[in-house]
């Protein structure tokens, strides 16, 4: 193990049960929701890169409905002095109109991210927006946002990186998911 992991708060199995789950039942919500005109209209899975590009990649392939895939990628600056601050870096090439999105995101914190790109989002008169989060981080939630879908809730304020998550950029491609050291981030 990495020696700036503190422990593994979920592991490769667990992750693969869970995102099994996950695709399952979104397909079913989805099939009943569209019924015939799934193969006409299917979900546009959006990607919120880079941190939901793994998630992303096991969640689409346990779905087994017509299903399309984009990705964005949004970036916060100044998170600490102006909140809510969120840019658009990369953007979709397609429109959304009449579409029915499901947002896929690594972790929701304080929520601005999402409460952002939903505001933004439904600006373009999709048919439907749900969000699919793998972790629901909830200690430091300042907007109320609804998570459709969500695959682990961490009640606790630590940093988590793994399976995509990242801290400056490292540790995405851990196959588990695990706290960092506090003293990691301090430095
Ligand atoms: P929010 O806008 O505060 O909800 O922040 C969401 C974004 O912050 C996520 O997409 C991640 O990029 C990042 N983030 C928040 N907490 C963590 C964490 O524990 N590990 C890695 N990234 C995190």
């Amino acid at each position: 193990m990495h020696n700036e992991i503190e422990r593994i708060l979920f592991t490769e199995d667990q992750i693969a049960a869970r995102v099994r789950e996950l695709g399952q039942q979104i397909s079913r919500d989805y099939e009943q929701l569209l019924g015939e005109r799934i193969s006409h209209e299917p979900p546009l899975a959006i990607g919120l890169l880079r941190g939901a590009v793994i998630f992303l990649a096991d969640l689409a392939r346990a779905m087994p409905i017509p299903l399309e895939l984009a990705f964005m990628a949004l970036s916060s600056y100044g998170r600490s002095t102006s909140p809510g601050e969120v840019r658009v870096v990369k953007d979709l090439e397609i429109p959304v109109a009449g579409r029915h999105l499901l947002i896929v995101e690594d972790i929701v914190d304080t929520g601005q991210t999402l409460a952002h790109l939903t505001e933004l989002l439904r600006a373009r008169h999709p048919a439907s927006v749900k969000i699919c989060t793998l972790l629901d981080k909830t200690p430091r939630r300042t907007r109320s946002i609804k998570l459709d879908y969500v695959g682990f809730t961490l009640p606790e304020d630590a940093f988590v990186v793994g399976y995509g998550l990242d801290y400056a950029e490292r540790y995405r491609n851990l196959p588990y998911i695990a706290a960092l050291k506090q003293s990691a981030t301090r430095s």
